[in-house]
């Protein structure tokens, strides 16, 4: 892409919507079925695990469209955002690669926490993913709260970034949300 236009690339929006749509999906349904524990009532228990492999299976596919972002971004230059301090763009661009670390370490953790914990690892309900780990209790215990926190970061790292991207709209007003919309031309 042209560097010095204003918008990001068609591929480039729809891999940005498509995962933030996945990620918030999982984690709404991530943070719900956590919010029940395991006991007597097996429906229950069934209705749990039915969400937590629902989690597993919409999460995994980010793992496989975060591959193609990165090599899409190394491929094409972002475009020149105007209205930004230089260092304003040097966060900008640190908070972005946090982000793009996060989109990888999440989905890792998560895999790793189900493999120690000897469950299976579904991708859109079409295959599995093989174990990253051997089956381990100590395991469980030490990846089960990363992968909560961690997660944890990111959805703190999203509200961060929708907050600056509202920023741009409505008080600087220089056309930076609008790059990553779909309407405006390339
Ligand atoms: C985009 C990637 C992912 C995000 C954003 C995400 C987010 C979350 C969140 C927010 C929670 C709840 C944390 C809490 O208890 O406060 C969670 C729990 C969990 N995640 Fe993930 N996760 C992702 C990927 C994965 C993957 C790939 C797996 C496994 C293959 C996985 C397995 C689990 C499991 C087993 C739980 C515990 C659920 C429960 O105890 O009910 N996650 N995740």
């Amino acid at each position: 892409m042209d560097h010095n236009n204003r918008s990001y690339t068609a591929t480039a929006k729809a891999l940005h919507w498509l995962m933030a749509v996945l990620i918030l999906t999982a984690s709404a349904i991530g943070l719900y079925s956590s919010s029940m524990e395991y006991g007597a009532d097996q429906a229950l228990n069934d209705y749990k695990g039915g969400l937590i492999t629902l989690h597993k299976s919409i999460a995994t596919i980010t793992l496989f469209l975060i591959v193609l972002r990165l090599v899409w971004r190394f491929a094409h230059r972002p475009p020149q955002l105007a209205g930004m301090s230089p260092l304003m763009e040097k966060a900008a661009h640190a908070g972005h690669w946090l982000l793009y670390a996060l989109m990888i370490v999440v989905p890792v953790t998560g895999w790793a926490y189900s493999s120690a914990a000897g469950y299976p690892i579904p991708v859109a309900g079409l295959f599995t993913l093989p174990p990253l780990l051997d089956k381990s209790a100590d395991m469980v215990e030490l990846i089960g709260p990363f992968h909560r926190w961690i997660s944890w970061l990111m959805l703190v790292v999203i509200a961060g970034h929708v907050a600056f991207a509202i920023k741009h709209k409505v008080i600087d007003k220089d056309g930076t949300m609008e790059a990553m919309l779909p309407q405006r031309k390339q």
